[in-house]
Parts: C-alpha cells; structure tokens; sequence
C-alpha cells in the first residue's frame, strides 16, 4: 500500500511533467518566458511548465495514467465544482513553475497569467506535503550546491531564476507570503552568510523589517542588498548586469544601518517635527542593541548627524534605565 503523502508526491510530480509538455507545445508561452529572456536550459533546469486553457486537460490526463480524482484533489490540483458535478482544473493558462523541496519532491506549484489579469499568481493549496511557510523556492538547487557561502533570499519566482540565469545560483525565495520563523529556521540549517533582497517598493521594505526581526529571533545576523527604487532583483540583474549586481551584494548593510536608512527617507530631519520623530524612532532601534559598544557607536553617529547631544539621544534611548548604565 502506498502511503498517502507518497502518492501525493507522485501525482505533483507527473503535473509537473504535464505542464512542461505542453510549454513545449504552447507558442504563446514561450514566447512569454522569452520576453522574459528564459531559454531552454533554463525552463529544463527549473522544470517550468505551461497549464492549458481548458478545464479538465491536466484531470483527464492524471486519470488516464491511473490516480484517482480524491487524491488529484488531496494534492490541490484540482477542486470540487460548486454544483458537485465532478472537479475542474485549478490552474489554467498560466505559466507553471514547480515548488521542489530539499529532498528534490515536487511539493506545489505556482501559476502566473501571461499577462495583467489578476491574481498575478495563484498558489497550490496548504495540502499534507505542502505548507507554503514551511518551504523556499529554490531551495532544491541549493541543496545540491556544496561550495556556497552565501544565501540571498528574495520574494519571488522569478527572482530566483533571473539571479541564477546571470550567475548567482544562491538565491531562494519567500513566495510573497509573508517571511515565517520556519523558513528562518531553514535558513540557519544551511549555516550560510544571509542576504536580503526584496523588492525595493513598500511592500518589499516593510517585508525587509520584518525579515530581520524574525532572523534576528533565530540568532542570525543578515545583510541587506539595497536595490534602487522600484527594482526587483529580476529587474535589475537583467538590465544591469552582474558586476552591478555583486556591487550592491558588496555594499549590503547590515540591519540597524538598513533601519536607520530607511527612517532617514521617511522623515525629513531639517524640519525640526521630523527630526524630532526621526531621532524618537532611531532610539527604538537603538534601544534594542544588545551590545553596549554597538549601541554607543550608534548614538555618537547619529548624535553628530543631527547635531544633538550625545547625552540627550542616549537619555531618549535608554530611558528609565539611562541611571544604571
Ligand atoms: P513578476 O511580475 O512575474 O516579475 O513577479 P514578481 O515575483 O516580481 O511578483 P511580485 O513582486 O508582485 O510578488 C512576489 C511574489 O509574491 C511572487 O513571485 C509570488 O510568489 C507572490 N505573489 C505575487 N502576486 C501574487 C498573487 O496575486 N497571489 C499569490 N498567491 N501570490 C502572489
Ligand atoms: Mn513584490
Ligand atoms: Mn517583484
Ligand atoms: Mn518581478
Ligand atoms: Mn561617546
């Protein structure tokens, strides 16, 4: 008897198959992923795929190779029609890229539109093999990759195949749900040097913060890749190059430099309500230093930088405490 989550295994494991058939037979999307400048090798190396515009093209061709619609649907590849007249596909006319796990299984997919319809992309389901905060995108490929020292952990899809296209074969994603402790906790299984490169737009820096603070709860101390404005590493790997993007990896910050840079934008400190809110919300940060040094560092810079008193900003950060230290 097979066990369950084996077979589940094994059905992601022919879809993907499907799907990357029929990309070879679907101009459109070819021609899509060449836009994307993505060739063959590449499309063969990430196992990406096309799902057909039709209903039930992947359903009947699982059926014909013997699984059962309960178990198709158990691995979030089809779904229940409303009326319970049987199931339908659940990914259709989209771009197919497989999520594979560090044992090499496929797990899930994602599915992108060919063009601006949303929802850009559409996930597998939370299914018994596949817990979207519990995996990386590209992880598989790392696993294999025995003489790396670093990681850049980016958002998307994507990201990780461009960056690897242009020869940084390092990067895993999040996948747009919001970054978990478990994924920080695979992370640090690897014991690589961590980099952060997310979108470079309000979405990407707010994840960033919230990145760090969950890595820094798992004892891990990563940098950040600052991308111009509007970047995605997609974007920017693929207009500028790779020696540009190896500066920015050069010049990553490291996490109170990356906070403080980012409150700087955020207020305007020659106007003295923003200063004042920039200095009360740098103290936050500085507060939380452990490291006495580290922390003195800081408000010496940020001190001059604002032409403040040293004694006044270590008071804001310290608080109550200010007496004992
Ligand atoms: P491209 O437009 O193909 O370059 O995608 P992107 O990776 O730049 O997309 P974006 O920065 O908007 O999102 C980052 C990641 O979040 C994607 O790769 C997806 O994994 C995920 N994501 C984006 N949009 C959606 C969505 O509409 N639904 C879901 N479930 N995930 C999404
Ligand atoms: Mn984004
Ligand atoms: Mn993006
Ligand atoms: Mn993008
Ligand atoms: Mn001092």
């Amino acid at each position: 008897l097979k066990l369950q989550k084996d077979l589940l295994y094994e059905i992601n494991r022919e879809a993907a198959k499907f799907y990357y058939l029929n990309l070879g037979q679907n101009r459109e999307a070819l021609e899509y992923l060449g836009r994307r400048n993505l060739n063959k090798d590449i499309i063969k190396r990430f196992g990406l795929g096309y799902a057909p515009d039709k209903w039930d093209s992947l359903k009947n061709y699982l059926i014909k190779k013997g699984y059962e619609e309960e178990d198709i649907e158990k691995a979030g590849l089809i779904g229940k029609r409303k009326d319970n007249t049987g199931y339908y596909d659940k990914f259709r006319n989209r771009i197919m890229f497989p999520i594979i796990d560090g044992k090499g299984r496929v797990i899930g997919f994602g599915g992108r539109v060919l063009d601006q319809t949303m929802p850009k992309y559409l996930n597998s389901k939370d299914t018994l093999i596949f817990i979207k905060g519990n995996n990386l995108y590209g992880l598989n490929l790392i696993k294999r990759n025995f003489n790396l020292n670093k990681i850049i952990l980016v958002e998307g899809y994507m990201d990780v195949i461009s960056l690897y296209r242009n020869g940084i074969d390092y990067a895993v994603a999040s996948l747009g749900t919001a970054f978990t402790s478990n994924q920080a906790k695979l992370l640090k299984r690897l014991n690589k040097e961590i980099y952060i490169c997310y979108d470079s737009d309000n979405a990407g820096i707010n994840a960033t913060i919230k990145a760090l603070n969950i890595l820094d709860k798992e004892g891990l101390n990563p940098k950040v890749i600052l991308l111009p404005k509007g970047h995605d590493p997609d974007d920017f790997i693929n207009k500028m190059g790779l020696k540009e993007f190896e500066k920015l990896i050069d010049n990553a910050f490291n996490p109170i430099d990356y906070k403080i840079l980012i409150l700087r934008k955020k207020y305007n400190v020659n106007d003295i309500d923003g200063k004042i809110k920039f200095v009360k919300e740098v103290s936050v940060i500085l507060r939380n230093i452990n490291s006495p040094v580290e922390r003195e560092i800081y408000i010496d810079k940020i001190a001059k930088e604002m032409e403040i008193s040293e004694d006044a900003i270590k008071k804001e950060v310290l608080g109550n405490n200010y007496k004992n230290e």
